[in-house]
């Protein structure tokens, strides 16, 4: 399965779920590459961050910034259980790209009343997207939930594209472990942050999508 995680507002955790999803997947024996599709390099740094720190690889991680990412993706899909693209922020060209190489469009968000979760822009990207592929699937993914955010199930269930069940809340631990080229799941492996990514893991999964999904 391809997955990518997009939006194009900027820091709503589209790396930190990426990195975290990969390594989680990783650990359940599957074969994972990354595609960072973002020309700040945030995985591709977080990765190196990772060998200067003298940590084990987990998964790979291949810089991809450009246009033909979809014409390339299928081809490194061929050989790993799911690919994990992280998306850029506000490159148009490349999330276009992004759109057609995924079988699943992830797009984190930190609920909020006060704005719109995806930016039109994003949104309608995607529109266009599934007129070419009307096969792709879209879900939002609750980001960075404070423990007083109030979801009615209701009006989750309104949106379109669909909200996963898993959210993921306001967790440090994501943060600590990236600057040090780490998981959350290697800081502790029995934490909410852990077991929020966990639960995400297995509910993408059993979204049962894509080419080859195992
Ligand atoms: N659930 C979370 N809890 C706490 N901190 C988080 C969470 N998700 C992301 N962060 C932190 O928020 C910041 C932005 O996250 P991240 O880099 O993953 O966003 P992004 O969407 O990839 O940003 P960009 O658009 O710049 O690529 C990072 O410092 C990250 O550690
Ligand atoms: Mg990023």
């Amino acid at each position: 399965m391809i997955v990518a995680l997009l939006n194009q507002k900027g820091g709503v955790g589209k790396t930190t779920l990426a990195l975290n999803l990969a390594g989680e997947w990783a650990a359940r024996g599957k074969r994972v590459t990354l595609i960072d599709a973002d020309p700040q390099g945030s995985a591709l740094d977080w990765s190196q961050q990772r060998s200067r720190e003298g940590l084990p690889r987990l998964f790979g991680v291949v810089g991809l910034a450009r246009d033909t990412l979809h014409r390339e993706a299928p081809e490194l899909a061929r050989d790993v259980d799911h690919i994990v693209i992280d998306g850029p922020p506000r490159v148009a060209g490349l999330m276009r790209s992004a759109l057609l190489a995924a079988d699943l469009v992830l797009i984190p968000v930190q609920p909020s009343p006060l704005d719109g979760w995806a930016s039109a822009e994003m949104l309608a990207l995607l529109s266009e997207a599934l007129i070419y592929r009307p096969e792709l699937a879209a879900r939002f993914v609750l980001n960075r939930c404070g423990a007083r955010t109030v979801l009615a199930r209701e009006t989750l269930a309104d949106h379109d594209p669909p909200v996963l069940t898993t959210t993921i809340g306001q967790r440090i631990a994501f943060a600590v472990a990236a600057q040090s080229g780490r998981l959350a799941s290697e800081l502790d492996d029995d934490t909410p942050a852990t077991r929020e990514i966990a639960a995400l893991a297995a509910e993408i999964e059993h979204l049962e999508i894509g080419r080859a999904a195992s």
